[in-house]
Parts: C-alpha cells; sequence; structure tokens
C-alpha cells in the first residue's frame, strides 16, 4: 500500500471544541467533513488518547472553529500539540461563545454540532454531529491542509488521522 496517495486527500484545518465542566477545550483537528445537507450534519474523528474525546462523549456536544489563512499558526500549535488534561487552551487563545459552546474567536467560521451517533475504530472515534448553529466570524480563505503543510510547514501528530510514520 503506498500511503502517500492518502495525502492526495484534501481537507481544512480546524479547531473542535468543547466544555470541560465549565471550562473551554478543544484540539486542532483536519478530519471534518459535511455528511449530509438537509438535515444538516457533520463528522469529526477524535482520537481515543485527546482529552476532547473524553469531553465531548461527556457534553454530548462540539464546536468547530474553521481556521483562516490569516488566522495566527499559533492557534494550531496550542490546539494540537498540547493536551487540554494538563494545560488551559483557552487562557491562550480567544475564545467566544457560539451557541452556547466555545469557539475560537481568530477564525474564519464556526459550527456548533449536537452528538447524534458514534462510531468507534481502533484508535478513534467519529462523532457525529446535528448542525445547531453556524455563522461566518470574520473574511478570510479557509486555510487547507495542504496550505498548513506548505505555506505553514506544519507538521501532524500521531494522533492526527493523517499521520504517516517517517
Ligand atoms: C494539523 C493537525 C491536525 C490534527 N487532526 C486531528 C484529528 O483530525 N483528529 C484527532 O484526533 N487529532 C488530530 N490532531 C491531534 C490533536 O490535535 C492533538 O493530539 C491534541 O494535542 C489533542 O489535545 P487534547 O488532548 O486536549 O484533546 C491534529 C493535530 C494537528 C496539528
Amino acid at each position: 500500500m503506498n500511503k502517500n496517495a492518502f495525502r492526495q486527500l484534501s481537507y481544512g484545518v480546524y479547531v473542535v471544541s468543547t466544555w470541560d465542566k465549565g471550562r473551554a477545550t478543544g484540539c486542532t483537528a483536519n478530519s471534518a467533513m459535511q455528511i449530509t445537507s438537509e438535515p444538516a450534519t457533520i463528522a469529526v474523528s477524535i482520537n481515543h488518547d485527546n482529552y476532547t474525546n473524553q469531553c465531548i462523549q461527556d457534553t454530548g456536544k462540539f464546536a468547530i472553529s474553521i481556521l483562516g489563512e490569516h488566522s495566527s499558526p499559533g492557534i494550531i500549535g496550542t490546539f494540537g500539540f498540547k493536551s487540554g488534561r494538563d494545560s488551559d487552551k483557552f487562557g491562550e487563545v480567544e475564545q467566544t461563545v457560539k451557541g452556547f459552546l466555545p469557539v475560537v474567536a481568530d477564525a474564519c467560521a464556526y459550527i456548533v454540532c449536537e452528538v447524534i451517533d458514534k462510531m468507534e475504530t481502533s484508535t478513534h472515534t467519529v462523532f457525529l454531529g446535528k448542525v445547531l448553529d453556524a455563522d461566518m466570524l470574520k473574511e478570510d480563505a479557509p486555510m487547507t491542509y495542504a496550505y498548513y503543510h506548505n505555506v505553514i510547514k506544519g507538521k501532524s501528530p500521531k494522533n492526527a488521522p493523517t499521520y504517516i510514520a517517517e
């Protein structure tokens, strides 16, 4: 199997967020996709070891902040290379509450979902979310995963579904 073929799939760069007993938390994710239009449903794939997974299981809700090319690249690092278990990520990144969920203020759009189903794989939970609210936050081109790799020169850690060992 040539895993380089997987690198030809296109994604965006997002922060998937929720509450941790009243405190905002979340993680960087590329694995968000729209499943249906009416009713609007979205899926995300979150590693079992990510604290965000446990928090989404507890709250039954998640938000997706769609990062733009002008969003601070530091957001991806804060949410993608630290764990909410031992760090207060939204203490470092400005948040705004939309549809009763915390989202990244410096994003170009957000989508708020209620978990209506989930599927377990050996490493990740695929959460299926019914969209409760969505809106634009600012004018910006949404950041693609290719932009993150080619322009920002970012990396993907082991818990990202797209991780390929060197
Ligand atoms: C660009 C990028 C994409 C990522 N995509 C995902 C993803 O789709 N799903 C996932 O579970 N983790 C993904 N990760 C990894 C998590 O963001 C990372 O493991 C994070 O530290 C988990 O934080 P938490 O323990 O607070 O949930 C990604 C990380 C980066 C930098």
